[in-house]
C-alpha cells in the first residue's frame, strides 16, 4: 500500500460521520454543522447516495445543492470525504438500461428499489459511472475541503456477481487470459470428471444453479473473477480522480473479513485501508471478531494507520433485534480500532433518517435529538479524540510479534460444497485467534507466502487451499528458528483445488510433511460442529498426554514418523491417533501439528507453550475473557468488553477497568 504521508494520512483523529444532506431539507444544514462543531466532527463523508440528486437525468448535472453543502463544511473546518457516488444508480438507469440490473445464478433479474442493483460487468454501468466521477473531481479535485476520496461504497456488499450475458462474456475473457488455451482450463478444472470437458472458451459458462455439486475449480475462479473485476470499478475511478485531483488519497470501505473480495489483492491498490464494522451488541463474544478485524485491516494496509470508516452509534436496523450499544461502548468501539492501529472514528451515519430503509438505524445525532445518550456519548468522543491527537498514538503503529494466516480462496473453497465436512473457515480462525487474545498478544494477519520472519510465531488454522511454494514457506519459516503452529485442514488442495497425494500437508516428501514429520491420511470429522452452526454444542471428544483436555471439530488419522506426540485422542473414531505434536526445527524453531480443534483450556495450554518457546510477552499472565489489552505509540490501551467492570492484572500490575471502559496506562 502506499501511504500519502509518511506516518498518519491525517493531521488528527478524524471523526464524524456519513453525511447526508441531501435526504434533508436545506434549513438543517446549517443546524448540522453547528452541531458538527461543537461535537468536534472532523470530517463529514458526502454523497455516498447521491447519485440521483447529482445527475437527475442522463448528462444533466446539478451540483448546487453540493457546493453549498461542502462551503458550508468548510466554513466551519471541517473536512469532506468525498464519495464518488456511485454505489446506487439512479431510477433512469433501470429504466433505460436495464441491462445494467444484475442477474442472480437462477436468471432472475433483480429490480430498482433498493441499491447497488448494478451488474459489476456492466459497461453502461461503468460508463457512466466513470463520467459521474470525471465531473465530481473536475469540480472538486481541488477544493480545499477534500481530504480525500471515498470510491463507491463498501464494493460487492449487496451484488458481488452477475450471471448476465456480459459478465459471462467478461468471465470467458478472464478465463482465456488466465489458461490461454482450453486444455489448460480442462485440466485446472478436473473436467473429465463427470464428462464437463470443454472444447472452446465459447462453451464456458458461470456456475449457474444446477443439479448438483458444480465444479469447485469453475466456482473457486468464478469468485476470483468477481473479486477482480469489481477490482476494476476501484481503479477505473481511482484512474479519474488521479488525473484531476492528483495528491488526494483515495479509499473505499472494506467490511472485515468480507467473503467476498479478496482484500489481499485490492489492498495494495488503496492509498489507506478503511472498514465498516457492525459488532452486535447482543453477543458476548463479538469483541473477538472485531479486534481481528482491525487486526486484518492494519495487516491489509501492511501496517499502516488505517480509518474506521463506518460503525453504529447505537442500534442497525438489519438484525432480526436490535439492540442498541450499551452505553460506553460506542467509545469503547471506536477506542480499540485506534489502539489498533485506526486514525479516525466515523459513523454512519450523522442524521438519523426520518423515511427510508434506515429510519430505524442508529445515528449520531438520533430522532430524539441532540439532548439524548447517544448524541452525549458522540459529543464526548469527539473530545477525547481531540485530546489523544496531541499525544504519541496519532500515526503511530502496532507491533504484533505472532502472525495468523488468513486467505480468501480458502474462504471460498470451503464455503462450497461437496466436502469432508462443514467447516466455517472463518470462525476456526477466530477460535485460534482468542487464545491470543485472551493472553493480550497481538497478531497481524499475513497472506500465504508473505515474509514471516520478523514474527516469533506463526498459526496457520485450516490453510485448506495453499500453493506447494507458500507451504515450503512455512516449513522454512520452522527452520529459520520460529514456532509454526499448523491446524486441521492445511494444505489439503493446491489452487487449482487439485488434491495432494502421498499424505495431505503438501503431498508426498514435501517440506512441511518433514519439518511437521508427519503426513495426515485420514479425515475424521466428529459428528456435530458448533463452529459450522450445526444444533447443539457441537461435539467432543477426549485428548490424552502432555497435554490433555477437549476436543472439538476434528480427528485425524496421522503417520507420525519424526514427531514428539503431545497428545493423543483417547476417544472417537481416530482413538489412539496423534491429537497435538511437535517437532524441533532449525534453531529455536518447533513445527506443531494440531489435528483438531483444541477446547479453550487446552488451547490455552498450548498456547502458552508455543509463547514460551517463541519468547512472546503475554501481557495478560492467565487467560482473560472479555478484556483486551493492546500497545499503540507506547501507550498502553486496555478495554473490558463485559457489562462488569473487571480486575486484571496487566504485566503484573492490576487494573480496574469499568464495564464497557477503556483505561490507558
Ligand atoms: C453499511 C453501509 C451504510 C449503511 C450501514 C448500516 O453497510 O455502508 O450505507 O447502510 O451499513 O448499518
Amino acid at each position: 500500500m502506499t501511504s500519502p504521508f509518511p506516518s498518519s494520512p491525517f493531521p488528527s483523529f478524524r471523526f464524524g460521520g456519513d453525511y447526508n444532506p441531501e435526504q434533508w431539507d436545506p434549513s438543517v444544514w446549517d443546524d448540522d454543522v453547528r452541531l458538527m462543531t461543537a461535537a468536534g466532527v472532523t470530517t463529514a463523508t458526502v454523497g455516498v447516495f447521491s447519485w440521483a440528486k447529482l445527475e437527475p437525468e442522463p448528462g444533466r448535472f446539478e451540483f448546487g445543492w453540493l457546493d453549498t453543502v461542502i462551503e458550508k463544511l468548510h466554513a466551519a473546518g471541517i473536512r469532506v470525504l468525498l464519495a464518488t457516488a456511485t454505489a446506487s444508480p439512479p431510477a433512469w438507469m433501470a429504466a433505460r438500461h436495464p441491462e445494467t440490473l444484475p442477474v442472480d445464478e437462477r436468471g432472475v433479474r433483480l429490480g430498482f428499489g433498493s441499491r447497488q442493483q448494478y451488474s459489476p460487468h456492466s459497461r453502461v454501468y461503468r460508463e457512466f459511472a466513470e463520467r459521474l466521477v470525471r465531473e465530481l473531481a473536475g469540480r472538486y479535485g481541488r477544493h480545499p475541503a477534500v481530504e480525500a476520496w471515498h470510491a463507491n461504497n463498501e464494493y460487492g456488499c449487496h451484488v458481488s456477481e452477475s450471471f448476465d450475458e456480459e459478465s459471462v462474456s467478461a468471465f470467458r475473457a478472464w478465463l482465456e487470459a488466465k489458461y490461454g488455451t482450453i486444455e489448460a482450463l480442462n485440466r485446472a478444472w478436473g473436467t473429465y470428471f463427470w464428462s464437463q470437458a470443454y472444447a472452446s472458451f465459447d462453451e464456458v459458462d458461470a456456475p449457474r444453479a444446477a443439479p448438483t455439486f458444480r465444479n469447485p475449480t469453475q466456482q473457486l475462479d468464478w469468485k476470483r473473477f468477481n473479486s477482480d473485476g469489481i477490482l476494476e470499478l476501484f481503479l477505473m475511478e481511482k484512474a479519474v480522480l488521479a488525473e484531476l485531483s492528483p495528491g488526494v488519497p483515495v479509499t473505499t470501505n472494506f467490511m472485515g473479513f468480507f467473503g467476498e473480495l479478496d482484500y489481499w489483492k485490492w489492498a495494495e491498490r488503496l492509498d489507506f485501508v478503511s472498514d465498516d464494522e457492525y459488532p452486535d451488541p447482543a453477543d458476548p463474544r463479538a469483541h473477538v471478531h472485531l479486534a481481528a478485524t482491525r487486526d486484518l485491516m492494519r495487516s491489509l494496509g501492511g501496517g499502516k494507520p488505517w480509518l474506521l470508516m463506518e460503525q453504529s452509534p447505537s442500534a442497525v436496523n438489519w438484525r432480526p433485534r436490535n439492540l442498541p450499544k450499551p452505553p460506553g461502548a460506542n467509545r469503547l468501539h471506536g477506542l480499540q480500532a485506534v489502539a489498533r492501529g485506526a486514525d479516525g472514528v466515523l459513523h454512519f451515519q450523522w442524521r438519523q433518517a426520518e423515511a427510508g430503509a434506515e429510519k430505524f438505524h442508529a445515528a449520531m445525532v438520533p430522532h430524539a435529538g441532540p439532548d439524548s445518550r447517544v448524541h452525549r456519548e458522540v459529543q464526548a468522543l469527539g473530545a477525547e479524540l481531540a485530546e489523544l491527537s496531541q499525544g504519541p498514538v496519532l500515526g503511530a503503529s502496532v507491533d504484533a510479534q505472532a502472525a495468523i494466516l488468513w486467505d480468501w480462496d480458502t474462504l471460498w473453497a470451503l464455503r462450497q460444497d461437496a466436502n469432508p465436512a462443514r467447516i466455517d473457515y472463518l470462525a476456526t480462525v477466530m477460535h485460534w485467534y482468542g487464545a491470543l487474545l485472551r493472553r493480550g498478544v497481538v497478531v497481524d494477519f499475513a497472506r500465504p507466502g508473505a515474509r514471516l520472519d520478523g514474527y516469533g510465531a506463526v498459526f496457520v488454522p485450516a490453510l485448506h487451499v495453499a500453493a506447494p511454494d507458500e507451504l515450503d514457506a512455512l516449513a522454512a519459516y520452522a527452520e529459520a528458528g520460529g514456532q509454526l503452529v499448523v491446524g486441521y485442514q492445511t494444505g489439503i488442495l493446491d489452487r487449482d483445488l487439485h488434491a495432494y497425494l502421498g499424505g495431505y500437508l503438501g503431498g508426498a516428501g514435501s517440506a512441511l510433511q518433514r519439518t511437521l514429520g508427519l503426513r495426515v491420511e485420514e479425515f475424521a470429522p466428529l459428528p456435530a460442529s458448533a463452529l459450522a452452526g450445526d444444533e447443539g454444542p457441537g461435539s467432543e471428544a477426549s485428548v490424552v498426554g502432555e497435554l490433555a483436555g477437549t476436543a472439538t471439530e476434528w480427528q485425524e488419522f496421522t503417520v507420525v514418523d519424526d514427531a514428539e506426540v503431545l497428545a493423543r485422542f483417547d476417544d472417537g473414531a481416530a482413538a489412539g491417533e496423534a491429537a497435538i505434536t511437535r517437532r524441533p526445527a532449525g534453531g529455536r524453531g518447533a513445527a506443531w501439528y494440531v489435528a483438531t480443534q483444541p477446547g479453550a483450556e487446552l488451547f490455552d495450554a498450548l498456547a502458552d507453550r508455543v509463547l514460551t518457546d517463541a519468547e512472546i510477552e503475554t501481557p495478560f499472565a492467565a487467560p482473560v475473557v472479555g478484556v483486551e489489552t493492546v500497545v499503540r505509540g507506547g501507550v498502553r490501551f486496555v478495554l473490558n468488553h463485559t457489562p462488569k467492570p473487571a480486575e486484571v492484572e496487566v504485566l503484573g500490575r492490576t487494573v480496574t477497568v469499568p464495564a464497557y471502559g477503556v483505561i490507558t496506562l
